[in-house]
């Protein structure tokens, strides 16, 4: 009996910026309900690869497949309707626009699905503070809901994959905390993860397999609960 193929699978990524080469043969294996975490540095080409994944960087693939079909050419609308939901780095959500409204264009893959509607519900059950702010500008909330309210027109795409970049950055303590166990419980519930963190700790607590990027490459990788235990980790990622 053969395995399904992984929800995602990429082999051999670059990412140059100019001279910069930020991405460098990058490989990663997403398994249908899966949590992986992407840990380094700051710089060490963590938010270039799942740009390069959403084709938001010019990127080379020798490889990029998704639930075992080849993408030539990633877009994100393509990417999104392939199943797979962004959180990008710094949130970039529409500050202009309401909270609802923000919702809605994290529906545009799917614009006339009936569902959209009881999406935006289940957002709001997710994180009951958007509800309260239903019609506030998305621009006037606080960095933690802006966070929530990313991840949730995320959500509204109906993704199987759901990737995040950072979301705990910049955050008080508290929201990070309500964030993280939204997450936890999405997972739980059987959706994907793509986590990129610098904060280590963080990212073993949600995943099960992490790689560690090191100037655009993968130097190592493993279960969560091994690499967080290993010493050279521990003393670069977790301080300790
Ligand atoms: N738009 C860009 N133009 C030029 N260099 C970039 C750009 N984005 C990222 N870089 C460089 O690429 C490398 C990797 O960046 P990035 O992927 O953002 O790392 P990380 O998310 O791990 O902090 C860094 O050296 C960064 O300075
Ligand atoms: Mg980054």
């Amino acid at each position: 009996m053969s395995e399904a193929p992984p929800i995602l699978r990429v082999r051999g990524l670059h990412v140059r910026y100019g001279h910069v080469h930020a991405v460098q043969g990058v490989d990663l294996d997403v398994r249908e309900g899966a949590g992986v975490g992407i840990i380094g540095a700051n710089g060490a080409g963590k938010s270039s690869t799942l740009k390069a994944i959403m084709g938001l960087a010019d990127a080379r693939f020798d490889e990029l497949q998704v639930a075992g079909e080849r993408v030539l050419r990633p877009t994100p609308e393509a990417m999104v309707r392939r199943g797979i939901g962004y959180v990008p780095e710094g949130r970039r959500i529409f500050p202009g626009l309401t909270v609802r409204q923000n919702l809605l264009m994290g529906a545009y893959a799917h614009p006339w699905d009936r569902r959209v509607r009881e999406r935006v519900e289940e957002v709001y059950r997710l994180f009951p503070i958007l509800a309260r702010r239903d019609r506030a500008l998305a621009g006037a909330l606080s960095g933690g809901q802006q966070q929530m309210l990313a991840i949730g027109r995320a959500l509204m795409g109906e993704p199987r994959l759901l990737v995040l970049d950072e979301p705990s950055m910049g955050l008080a303590p508290a929201l990070v905390d309500e964030i993280v166990e939204a997450v936890r419980g999405l997972h739980a519930r059987g959706l994907t993860l793509v986590l990129v963190e610098q904060n280590a700790r963080l990212t073993f607590s949600l995943t099960e397999h992490c790689v560690v990027l090191e100037s655009g490459r993968v130097v190592k990788e493993g279960p969560s609960r091994v690499l967080r235990e290993d010493p050279e980790v521990r003393k670069i990622y977790l301080g300790v």
